[in-house]
């Protein structure tokens, strides 16, 4: 393992990284340069072929990653004009996520890092997902960022690189997994948040009433499944044609979840502000961020709060393989070292080891 030079260094700005993401339902390969050019950028979606099971299908993951990232990796690096050989090192994701293709991301990654004795960084996806911000905008710490899509759902304040203090997370679901619950219930397709704030554009929110889980409850965490649940409830109770009652409760539903997230970041903003007087920044990233109503109340919330407000461009809101390798290029800068070629990859891998867990059972990390 070696020291790397520090960003400010003219070779820490013109370094270059590829980065590779396979944790989830997206392979994604990029290549990005020290002072924050991202000289390649592919994401391929694998979503026809989870499509006809309404979620993610860990083997299919796995086996397309397997399938596609070569040739991936072999067109971003045409696209970059770039041979192994001008790289700095190799990112990929670890974890957390689905073990098999944290597997395929992470073998490759290793065995191009061995074959051409460069540098491998094993990168944490949340730590991807937080730094982006400083990728995109040039965001400067502290910030506080709420994480929002079909795997994630957290606060976390970021005061550094390396420096991530989990303020809240989700007791049950996920938000981006709630949106698409609803949306199947509501007969939409797979991923459900896309279609179902287009219907929801047609409806009446204040039509039905629905919960707002732990609202003005003390602390920071979330809870989405008795939103579900009541989802499901009303639904089953209509008897009219659905033409009449879809868009209201989905309305309704997209209502409910933007009241929790900013009850809840607001009360993040005031842990994070005690912790460190100089936030900057509040930050919406992960899918859920491409929600419309969703962004709009949040940057309202920061306007109240004297924050300023970010959200990165809708292309790295979701995973991509430009924030794996950005987060490696940040941690080279900061002096971290890069990881042994027997780095392991985890399922669970949570930002903030130290942080206080959610009540309840099946918290996500
Ligand atoms: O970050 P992402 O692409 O993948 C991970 O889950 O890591 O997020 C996908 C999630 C899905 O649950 C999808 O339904 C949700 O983000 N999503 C949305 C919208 N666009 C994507 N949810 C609500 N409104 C949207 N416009
Ligand atoms: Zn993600």
């Amino acid at each position: 393992m070696h020291q790397a030079p520090s960003t400010s260094t003219p070779a820490g700005q013109t370094a270059l990284m590829l980065g590779l993401e396979t944790s989830c339902d997206e392979t994604a390969t990029a290549v990005v340069r020290g002072d924050g050019l991202v000289v390649a950028d592919r994401v391929r979606s694998q979503l026809e072929a989870h499509a006809p099971f309404g979620g993610v299908v860990p083997e299919i993951a796995a086996r397309a990653h397997v399938e596609v990232l070569d040739l991936l990796i072999a067109r971003t690096m045409a696209d970059a004009g770039l041979g192994f050989g001008d790289l700095a090192g190799i990112a990929a994701t670890t974890g957390p996520g689905l073990i098999g293709g944290l597997m395929v991301g992470a073998v490759t990654g290793k065995a191009i890092a061995a074959a051409h004795g460069l540098p491998f960084y094993a990168v944490n996806h949340l730590e991807g997902h937080v730094l982006t911000p400083r990728l995109a905008d040039g965001i400067a710490f502290p910030y506080l960022v709420l994480l929002v899509s079909g795997g994630h759902c957290q606060l976390v304040l970021a005061t550094g690189v390396g420096r991530y203090r989990r303020l809240g997370t989700t007791i049950d679901d996920a938000v981006g997994e709630a949106f698409d619950k609803v949306a199947k219930l509501l007969g939409l397709g797979y991923p459900g948040g896309p279609a179902l704030e287009r219907l929801a554009a047609e409806g009446d929110p204040a039509r039905f009433a629905l919960p707002r889980p732990l609202l003005g409850r003390p602390g920071c965490h979330f809870s989405f499944s008795g939103l579900k649940t009541a989802v499901l409830h009303l639904a089953r109770a209509q008897s009219a044609p659905p033409a009449t009652w879809r868009a209201d409760l989905a309305a309704g539903f997209q209502a409910a979840v933007a009241d929790t997230l900013v009850d809840r970041t607001r009360h993040a903003v005031e842990a994070a502000r005690a912790a460190t007087p100089d936030l900057g920044h509040l930050v919406v990233a992960g899918g859920v961020a491409a929600n419309a109503v969703v962004r709009d109340r949040l940057e309202t919330l920061a306007g109240e709060q004297g924050l300023a407000f970010a959200a990165p461009p809708l292309r790295w809101c979701g995973d991509n393989a430009a924030m794996i390798a950005w987060a490696a290029l940040e941690r080279r800068s900061a002096g971290f070292a890069d990881d042994p070629l027997d780095a392991p990859v985890r399922a669970r891998w949570p930002l903030d080891p130290g942080a206080e867990p959610a009540i309840g059972a099946g918290i996500k990390a």
